[in-house]
């Protein structure tokens, strides 16, 4: 039970964590980027960006009103292994007076694949509830070949926060490594940043 509640709260994103709280501050995201994802400011060398990630010739953003909408599909492409543990991890930063400073705000999920497709969370809201064929790839996570197809959906992503109001501009790093049967770490990463502001709502 405890393990339990433990791997639960370990598995809840960052953005996520801070919006079961009462008595928060609702926030909607607004991306800078129109493709919401950018590369990694200062990526390591061996980090892989979107599109060393998923194929993206058959996906397509656009944006009205400042709200993107996705459609198509991608297919994996990451060079990793079937049965791979995957582990994402995710920062918050700040933008202040030049720099970007780490907030409290960041996540570590041990095992993506077994909780992609977990209803409770928030990814399943704002993205993998909208893959059409889930129940049949559920099992293949982003194993290279692994095609993913969206309903048209617009990402739209509204978060509570306690604590002090945010303001400016915001940067969350997500990054994705793989490991083999012996814990052994794959040579290539995923790096994704997502740059934007939060709008407050109440
Ligand atoms: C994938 O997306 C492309 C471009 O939107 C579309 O033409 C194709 O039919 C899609 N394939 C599947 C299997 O949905």
């Amino acid at each position: 039970m405890c393990f339990q509640l433990a791997f639960r709260v370990n598995a809840v994103l960052l953005l996520i964590l801070f919006a079961r709280q009462s008595n928060g501050l609702i926030y909607r995201f607004i991306p800078e980027d129109d493709e919401f994802f950018e590369d990694c400011d200062n990526a390591p060398s061996n980090a892989l960006n979107l599109h060393g990630f998923v194929d993206t010739s058959q996906i397509s953003f656009s944006r009205n009103n400042g709200i993107i909408t996705v459609s198509g599909n991608t297919t994996a492409i990451w060079n990793i292994k079937p049965g791979d543990r995957i582990e994402g991890k995710a920062v918050m930063f700040q933008y202040d007076r030049g720099i970007w400073r780490p907030t409290q705000f960041s996540v570590t999920v041990r095992n993506c694949c077994a909780v992609i497709y977990d209803k409770p969370q928030y990814w399943y809201k704002y993205w993998t509830q909208h893959i059409t064929n889930r129940e049949e790839i559920k099992d293949q996570c982003f194993y290279p070949g692994t095609k993913m197809i969206y309903e048209p959906f617009e990402i739209d992503v509204l978060m509570q926060f306690t604590g002090l109001p945010l303001n400016g501009r915001y940067k969350i790093v997500t990054t994705f490594r793989a490991f083999d049967k012996r814990n052994v770490q794959r040579d290539t990463i995923i790096c994704l940043q997502t740059v934007g502001e939060f709008e407050r709502l109440d």
